[in-house]
């Protein structure tokens, strides 16, 4: 596996792979990778003859008081997990390599409508970062395929969306949840969490189920399905964000004749903010 921060050798080994006509795949992280990253990796490995993965903690899509400061970095342990899938590229270049001039002039990409409400409401600005690094590295790398986790089902729609809207030539491909055995979702921010607030965080998704079984029983009372969803939370010792039904592909919220939904969910465990999703066809 090669490490490479600097972007003149990351476009030279990509030039060299292209000539000799061999196709790509990126998968953009932020580090601290669990199972639910190497899932994405294997994925890419089955699309494209080269995977490059990037680590990088991107300032642009962190609200002021967020956790940007301390999000867990664990750079070894991460290249070490890379390595030992055959990965060919791990791609790890600092802040300033991916905006040399700061943030304050930085150029955006904005998607508007499906960057709008749930994390996007609770995070202003979240989603103009991310689609911005994510341009930036699809820019860098010009992979065929890139792989996201449905996890961050917000931010697969943006993604799917910028790509439709600006015509990247890229594929976007979603890779499904990885769960823990008591199907909490896997996520670099269960590392702040303790074994009790483990047990309890795991609420979120029988709560996603519990609410899923009723739409597949024909309830249509969405209103009455999300406040009993929050308040079920709540009795679990979670503070809701959020928690929608809404049509899947769109992110709208869900009418009477949708039969593709996705329900959205997000909420507070102390400091710590877990989301979680469950796509429902009916
Ligand atoms: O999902 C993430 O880890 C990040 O939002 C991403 C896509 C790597 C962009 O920084």
């Amino acid at each position: 596996m090669q490490s490479i921060t600097e972007i003149k050798s990351l476009r030279s080994q990509i030039k060299a792979w292209r000539q000799a006509g061999l196709s790509v795949a990126l998968v953009p992280t932020m580090g601290n990778l669990h199972r639910g990253h190497f899932s994405l990796v294997e994925k890419a490995k089955t699309m494209a003859d080269k995977v490059v993965v990037s680590i990088f903690v991107n300032p642009m899509q962190f609200g002021a008081n967020e956790d940007l400061d301390n999000y867990p970095r664990t750079l070894n342990a991460d290249k070490q997990g890379l390595a030992e899938l055959d990965t060919d590229i791990v791609f790890t270049p600092s802040v300033d390599t991916i905006y040399p001039n700061g943030l304050g002039e930085q150029s955006f990409v904005d998607v508007p409508g499906v960057s709008m409400g749930y994390c996007g409401g609770t995070r202003p600005g979240h989603f103009k970062g991310v689609a911005t690094v994510v341009t930036k590295l699809f820019n860098l790398v010009q992979p065929d395929y890139a792989c996201f986790g449905e996890k961050d089902f917000q931010q697969l729609q943006v993604i799917k969306t910028m790509v439709r809207d600006l015509s990247i030539p890229v594929e976007v491909v979603g890779v499904p949840t990885m769960r823990e055995v008591s199907g909490l979702a896997m996520s670099s921010r269960n590392g702040y969490l303790s074994a009790d607030q483990k047990a309890t965080a795991t609420a979120l998704f029988t709560t996603l189920n519990a609410c899923a079984e009723q739409l597949k029983a024909g309830n249509t009372d969405y209103k009455a399905l999300q406040q009993s969803a929050k308040q079920s939370l709540e009795q679990a010792g979670l503070k809701p964000d959020y928690f929608e039904i809404a049509q899947r592909d769109t992110l709208k919220a869900a009418t009477l004749d949708d039969t593709q939904f996705v329900i959205l969910a997000a909420a507070y465990l102390g400091s710590v903010r877990l989301i979680d999703n469950l796509q429902v066809v009916i």
